[in-house]
């Protein structure tokens, strides 16, 4: 699960190994939330996809939402330190192997998330979603984007297309969901970009534009997604 895991943030997508929340609980997922992990593989053993995931105490309402990936992460590994009862499973990542994509697996994760909060009795599952395109359009506000339809109704996205298909409805913009900050010889060799100068800069791979301070020697990106939600059958 681990290669399977860089291989998804390689090359152009490097700067996205660098969420300092992600680095500080992702490992917690393989030992305190292993039931809540797992992954796909083909009939000689080998990984070709994972769904990622960890149960959290959410009111349901909206407004209580963590505020996307990273804030879902802390408040799922608090909950579980105060002993907190969670009420909800947030999906984290669903990722296919490069080579296996484009086969429907990505669905196939998805019923996998729904079996395991099913499982566990809890009441929906929700999503931190990383559109798929988005990235092709990095000035466009997320909560426009998400609102893109096609001829058929359908979701622009593809990935926000195969959760609508499966049933799952619109909660919200993410707008902080990931946060990814570094300093500006850092961004350069993540991105294989040069910096000259401070400003906001179109990075290939990014959902929004990256900001670039030399003065502090900061470069900031803030990712936005969108959350979703699947209703569980009950209980
Ligand atoms: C997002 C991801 C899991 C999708 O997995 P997948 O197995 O390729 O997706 P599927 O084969 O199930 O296809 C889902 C939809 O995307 C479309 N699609 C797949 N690859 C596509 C591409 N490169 N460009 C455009 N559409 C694409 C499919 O046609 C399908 O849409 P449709 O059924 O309406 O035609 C996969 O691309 C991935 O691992 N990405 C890297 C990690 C990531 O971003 N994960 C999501 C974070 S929330």
């Amino acid at each position: 699960m681990r290669h399977l895991l860089a291989a998804a943030w390689a090359g152009a997508l490097e700067f996205m190994n660098h969420d300092r929340v992600c680095a500080r609980h992702w490992d917690s997922l393989y030992s305190e939330f292993a039931e809540f992990q797992f992954a796909l593989c083909d009939v000689h053993g080998a990984v070709v996809a994972a769904g990622f995931s960890i149960p959290v105490a959410w009111s349901g309402r909206t407004r209580d939402l963590p505020s996307g990936l990273d804030g879902v992460l802390e408040q799922g590994a608090g909950d579980r330190a105060r002993r907190r009862r969670p009420t909800t499973l947030s999906a984290l990542l669903a990722v296919v192997a490069p080579e296996a994509r484009a086969q429907g697996l990505s669905g196939e994760i998805l019923s996998g998330m729904k079996a395991i909060a099913e499982r566990h009795a809890l009441r929906e599952l929700i999503a931190p979603v990383r559109p798929t395109l988005k990235h092709r359009y990095p000035l466009i506000p997320m909560g426009r984007y998400a609102r893109w339809t096609r001829a058929d109704g359908a979701p622009f996205d593809p990935w926000l297309r195969t959760h609508h298909r499966l049933g799952a409805t619109f909660l919200g913009v993410a707008a902080r969901s990931m946060v990814v900050t570094g300093t500006v010889a850092e961004w350069q060799a993540w991105t294989g970009m040069e910096f000259p100068a401070s400003g906001v800069y179109i990075v290939p791979g990014a959902l929004a534009p990256v900001t670039i301070d030399r003065r502090r020697d900061l470069g900031r990106y803030v990712e936005p997604n969108v959350w979703m939600r699947h209703d569980l059958a009950p209980a």
